[in-house]
């Protein structure tokens, strides 16, 4: 078969296997292409670590949700990173909280929590919800709580690094409080004159999102964030929300999302992907598919911009049972990381709804 003809029929074969139509001989066809294939992982652009960690664990034999959360915990841990786990950038109280959400495909388990605090590494905190109580979900500190009694160190997420971007958005983000920017600096702030040093403090929705299917076929995934920067006490985002920041379905695909959370919720868009992909679209057309869906339903004006397109960005990531895997961006300049064909590398998302004017 040519690769574009094997790439139709194992495309065919996915939708019909969604559909509860795939007749054996197509079932050993799509099993020979990825034990040829070996294991696939996607992830966000600053997953390239995870998923060279989970295909290691996945060439070795062990269990594609063990091996993607193996791989998330190397982000998780590195307090270099601001946007997940230890060195997260905290909530508007100075506070890290945690989200995560895991899904494992072979038996169409999931857990989670929201606004976890003290415990760098939610995404184990997620798998033991899943395997430890009769429940998807927990938050807050019913979460920690469940955290503690499975003997998880609690460590102050808040590093000196994150602390000190917090106070810098903290001194300067209202000129109606009573803090005060370092002497030197006026008190009363132009936002004109002050443009510069506003577009440095890193807002972020930043989050890793990584799935894989190992050589048999099988799925899963994990996405862990610290979530929006210096956001309201208790916002929890899409990525423990099963369906938005995550979703899988062994016969089908795997799904994740980074970027603005709220979008990401009002469009189930994990779980929108995974269902375009069993109608038979390709993981990079579902991806685009979920994108346009957030387009249609963004009608806030504080959120569009004078041309109509969104002020935020979102970025999805998917990979097929069969191993062909996609990712889209709402706004070009975003990268994905993936291990395919035995080579780890990080891409560039080369499609995109609209393209950034400050880039090439
Ligand atoms: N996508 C991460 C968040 O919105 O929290």
């Amino acid at each position: 078969m040519s690769d574009l003809t094997r790439r139709n029929f194992l495309q065919a074969a996915t939708a019909a296997a969604g559909a509860g139509l795939l007749p054996a001989s197509a079932l050993g066809a799509q099993a020979a292409a990825n034990k040829a294939n070996g294991p696939v992982v996607i992830a966000s652009g600053n997953g390239k670590r995870a998923t060279a960690k989970a295909a290691e664990i996945l060439r070795q034999g062990g269990d594609t949700l063990d091996a993607v959360i193996a791989g998330v915990n190397i982000v998780e841990e590195d307090p270099a990173d601001h946007t997940v786990g230890h060195g997260g950038l905290p909530n508007e109280d100075g506070v890290v909280e945690l989200d995560s959400s895991v899904m494992h495909g072979p038996t169409c388990r999931a857990g989670a929590v929201a606004a976890l605090r003290n415990i760098k590494t939610p995404s184990r905190v997620a798998k033991l919800v899943m395997e430890r109580t009769d429940h998807v979900m927990l938050v807050g500190e019913g979460a920690l709580r469940f955290a503690r009694a499975h003997g998880f160190e609690e460590v102050n997420l808040l590093t000196d690094d994150a602390r000190k971007i917090w106070l810098h958005w903290k001194e300067r983000h209202s000129d109606v409080d009573d803090w005060l920017k370092p002497p030197g600096e006026p008190d009363e702030i132009d936002l004109e004159s002050n443009a510069q040093s506003m577009a440095d403090i890193p807002f972020s929705y930043g989050t890793i999102n990584c799935c894989a299917v190992d050589a048999s076929g099988n799925l899963s995934g994990v996405t862990t964030t610290s979530g929006l920067s210096f956001k309201i006490p208790g916002r929890v985002g899409d990525s423990p929300i099963i369906g938005a920041g995550l979703y899988v379905d062994n016969q089908v695909g795997a799904a994740g999302a980074t970027g603005r959370g709220e979008a990401v919720i009002k469009t189930c868009g994990a779980h929108t992907i995974v269902e375009a992909m069993r109608t038979g679209m390709s993981p990079l057309e579902a991806c685009r598919y979920a994108l346009q869906r957030i387009i249609d339903t963004t009608t806030e004006p504080h959120l569009l911009r004078e041309d109509g397109s969104p002020k935020f960005n979102v970025v999805f990531y998917a990979v097929a049972k069969d191993g062909r895997y996609g990712s889209a961006s709402m706004w070009s300049g975003a990268e994905f990381a993936v291990y395919a064909n035995g080579k780890n590398r990080v891409e560039s998302i080369r499609s995109f709804m609209f393209k950034r004017e400050d880039i090439e």
